[in-house]
């Protein structure tokens, strides 16, 4: 197992880059938990990452580093499950039909963009100036959120907001899904993050 930390829905990794200057005070980057195991220039130059997420629980994300971006693994609740077909009305690309090639592999082209329905892979990145969206996993009325607020995730820097299939909401400044990265199920428990089979 290399980089990975279980997050509770409250943390959120910022991408210093490109818009740290419009997230605020309000945000702290969270470092990953460091292994060396593949080495960092292995890893910068695109190392498939082994996960276990046995320990993840219902309604958790765990995040790891893969190309130098953070990659989620969610787990997703029945409830969280059964609200994704209800919000296509309100989606801008509901069937992950833009850029497939880039953004959908083949065996997430589906209502919960996942291979197996209960876990969500996707590349913790905004589609529109790359921040890194925060965890709003709790329905109903919020602050930046909208009173029928179904679950997912809101980009801090231009309230983008996604369900959580990581499928951005119409009319927000991101134009397409978050990336779903190639990966497979080495077992139940471990993924693989950057490849689509083992060798
Ligand atoms: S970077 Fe602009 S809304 Fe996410």
């Amino acid at each position: 197992m290399t980089d990975q930390k279980i997050d509770g829905g409250k943390r959120t990794w910022i991408i210093a880059s490109s818009c740290a200057g419009a997230i605020g005070a309000g945000f702290v980057a969270v470092p990953f938990i460091k292994s060396f195991e593949p080495s960092e220039r292995a890893r910068a130059a695109g190392a498939p990452v082994e996960v276990d997420i046995s320990a993840l629980k219902p309604g958790e994300k765990l995040t790891v580093e893969w190309r130098g971006q953070p990659v989620w693994i969610v787990r997703r609740t029945p409830e969280q499950i059964a609200a994704l077909p209800k919000l296509d009305p309100e989606l801008a690309d509901p069937k992950s039909q833009r850029n497939p090639d880039e953004l959908t592999p083949p065996y997430a082209r589906n209502e919960n963009r996942s291979i197996k329905p209960e876990i969500l892979v996707t590349v913790g990145i905004c589609t529109h100036l790359g921040c890194s969206p925060s965890d709003k996993f709790v329905p109903g009325p919020q602050p930046s959120l909208p009173d029928n607020w179904a679950g997912g995730f809101l980009c801090p820097c231009h309230g983008s907001t996604f369900d959580m299939a990581g499928r951005v909401y119409k009319d927000k400044p991101a134009p397409d899904n978050l990336e779903v990265p190639p990966h497979v199920y080495l077992s139940d428990s471990r993924i693989l993050i950057g490849e689509e089979k083992r060798a």
